[in-house]
């Protein structure tokens, strides 16, 4: 038995990185899948290649997490593609580094904008539907940066806390109405975010890692899972640390 046969989940930054790898395993765990990343073409792309890999329904669309009319959109345009929305994954996200002595405010701002403002719209968005179903869930993509701190991510690690903030706000309000809400909290990943990282970089990073290896995107996209089943009907509120014991 697949584990989401039957349910529908919108998965913001879907089109590469963790959120593919998210609405790919959703996809092979019987959900139809809402690809929603900046572009429309890459998240149709990547939609029509999830689809062609698992056999489930998608369908992508374009979007900017931090507009409001955007998030509507997209959440309207799953419920009409698919019937209704059972999982939100916001998992967009960007970075903009820089020691806070050098950083720009348009640069603080605009990391705040997409990873925090970004999910409190679409969790805004998708909330009306899912409280008046009285089910659904909601999981945001945090960081362990955002339980450490990070010197040079300062607008990025308080992105990342506010979400968990958001997170427990969030599952406190909507638990009446039995919408969970928790946070993934991933190390340092393998993809585009962590690519550009220099070899001798990289290997720091592992010493610093007690499982003493970077994180690949299906094993956060497992968590993800865990979270938007039926194993995890009495979990909300939490933040789920995927990071090898890096932060415990
Ligand atoms: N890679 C890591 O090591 C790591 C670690 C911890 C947390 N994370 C978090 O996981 C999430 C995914 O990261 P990733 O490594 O796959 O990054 P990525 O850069 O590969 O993918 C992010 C996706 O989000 C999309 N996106 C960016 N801004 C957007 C916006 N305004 N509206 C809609 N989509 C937007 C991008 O187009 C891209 O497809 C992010 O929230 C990131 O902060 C990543």
């Amino acid at each position: 038995m697949k584990r989401l046969e039957g349910r529908t989940a919108l998965v913001t930054g879907a089109a590469r990185g963790i959120g593919y790898e998210i609405a790919l395993m959703f996809a092979a765990e019987g959900a139809s899948v809402m690809v929603a990343d900046l572009s429309a073409e890459e998240s149709a792309a990547a939609a029509a290649d999830i689809a062609a890999k698992t056999g489930a329904k998608t369908a992508g669309l374009g979007l900017n997490v931090a507009r409001e009319e955007d998030c509507e959109k997209a959440v309207d345009g799953t419920v009409a593609a698919f019937g209704r929305l059972d999982i939100l994954v916001n998992n967009a996200g960007i970075t903009k580094d820089g020691l806070v002595l050098r950083m720009k405010q348009e640069d603080f701002s605009a990391v705040i904008d997409v990873n925090l403002k970004g999910a409190f719209l679409m969790a805004k968005a998708a909330s009306k539907s899912m409280l008046k179903a009285r089910s659904g869930r909601i999981i945001n993509m945090a960081s362990v940066v955002g339980q450490a701190g990070q010197a040079g991510q300062a607008n990025y690690a308080a992105s990342k806390a506010g979400l968990i903030g958001l997170t427990k706000s969030l599952a406190r309000e909507f638990a009446p109405r039995n919408v969970l809400v928790n946070a993934v909290a991933p190390g340092f990943v393998r993809t585009r975010m962590t690519d550009g990282l220099k070899e001798e970089a990289k290997a720091k990073i592992c010493e610093m890692i007690p499982l003493g290896r970077i994180c690949e995107p299906a094993e956060i996209a497992k968590a993800a899972l865990f979270l938007a089943g039926d194993d995890s009907a009495y979990v909300t509120g939490q933040v789920l640390a995927v990071n090898g014991g890096l932060y415990m």
